[in-house]
């Protein structure tokens, strides 16, 4: 079925958002930022709301969600929102047992190690998921745009191995130890356990999308742990399977929802990341992007990658550091501005609303002649 006619793209309400067109390759007149956890403890306005509110439960609440979401976009002028959620909200939909430690990130009671737990696990999930799963979800993302207007949601999820890295290790770990070796002891079972959860994230993805969302991003943060062959062999084909959903609806026209993919420290995996089927390639600040460009054969259009620890540094440095991002950028067909990761909690709101005027700022959306 096709996205219906008062979806904001198929309206035209967010088709032509700078965005929405660097996504597709073009180059707008003003240069798109957008923060990836620009929702978020930075934000005073957020940490008053979130007052006594467990995050999963604020997660599910569809007029805060609507809120929290809506706050970077009025007090940054940002070019686009990011829906709040987090990765590990479908898996409390189908009720896991998931809750989110403050200060230290998702945490499952009955973590996931054997094969047999996995191949339960997975048997769990696809039955668990059903159109009316994601209703709080829907009904925020309605909300949300209802309010936007003609700035554009995205919508996201978490990519299989990320989301299996908090499921198999209980909560964060520093090399996803278990969860590497699970692939490698029972492919059978990794494939099983992270084949479900693509289900799952691809089920959320197309929720957010319907009720509204005009882009999407896959969210792989821990995938720089794994070398080439292992992503090729163990993450691509789960990881497609998530973008494919989201690149089969179309509006009325024939306009395709367009895909981010994004993850920290895979400078050697940008092109598999690319080809499982992203439109466009999120880039942490570990390379730059004239040399992500270029091992991306110098057609993708790339989104980043202003180091967060420049936000701290003063207007003068976070400036040039800017321009260069900004020059470097100019090597891909497009580019949308971002942080390489999300915004730390630390940060000053002003500083970020700074950056944003900056950018919007430069003259030709930042192209160099
Ligand atoms: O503004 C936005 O970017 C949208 C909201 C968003 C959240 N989580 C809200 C959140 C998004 C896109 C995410 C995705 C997410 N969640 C990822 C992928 C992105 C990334 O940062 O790499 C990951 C790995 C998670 C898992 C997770 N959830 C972590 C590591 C944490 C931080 C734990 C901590 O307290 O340091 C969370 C919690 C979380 N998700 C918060 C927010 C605003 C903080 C909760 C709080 O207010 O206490």
């Amino acid at each position: 079925m096709p996205l219906s006619d008062s979806h904001p793209l198929s309206s035209g309400l967010t088709a032509d958002a700078p965005l929405i067109r660097a996504a597709r390759g073009e180059r707008p007149e003003t240069l798109p930022v957008w923060f990836m956890r620009q929702a978020g403890r930075s934000l005073p306005e957020y940490r008053e709301l979130r007052k006594g509110i467990e995050m999963l439960d604020s997660c599910l609440r569809p007029e805060l969600a609507a809120e929290i979401t809506l706050q970077p976009v009025r007090r940054h002028g940002v070019d686009a929102a990011v829906f709040f959620s987090d990765i590990v909200v479908p898996l409390k939909l189908i009720g896991e047992a998931v809750d989110i430690v403050p200060g230290t990130g998702p945490v499952f009671e009955n973590p996931v190690r054997t094969s047999q737990e996995a191949h339960d696990f997975a048997a769990r999930v696809r039955e668990r998921i059903s159109p009316e799963l994601f209703a709080p979800i829907s009904e925020a993302v309605s909300l949300t745009v209802a309010e936007l207007g003609a700035t554009p949601l995205i919508g996201f999820a978490g990519a299989p191995f990320t989301v299996a890295a908090y499921v198999v290790e209980g909560g964060p770990s520093k090399d996803h130890l278990r969860t590497r070796t699970l692939m490698q002891a029972d492919p059978e079972a990794w494939a099983d356990l992270s084949g479900a959860i693509a289900e799952l994230s691809a089920a959320f993805l197309e929720a957010q999308v319907r009720a509204g969302a005009s882009i999407v991003q896959l969210f792989d943060s821990w995938a720089g742990s794994l070398s080439r062959d292992r992503y090729q062999k163990s993450i691509a084909a789960s990881s497609g399977l998530a973008l494919e959903r989201v690149r089969a609806l179309r509006t009325p026209a024939g306009e395709r929802v367009r895909t981010i993919h994004f993850g920290v420290g895979t400078a050697e995996l940008l092109p598999d990341m690319h080809a499982i089927g992203a439109d466009v390639m999120g880039v942490d600040d570990r390379i730059t992007l004239d040399e992500a460009s270029r091992r991306l054969g110098g057609n993708v259009p790339l989104q980043g990658n202003v180091d967060p620890a420049v936000l701290g540094a003063g207007d003068a440095v976070l400036q040039a550091h800017v321009r260069d991002v900004v020059r470097r950028g100019n090597s891909a067909p497009a580019h949308i501005l971002n942080l390489g990761h999300g915004v730390p909690p630390s940060a000053d709101p002003a500083v970020l609303t700074g950056l944003v005027e900056f950018a919007h700022s430069l003259p030709n959306g930042g192209r160099v002649e």
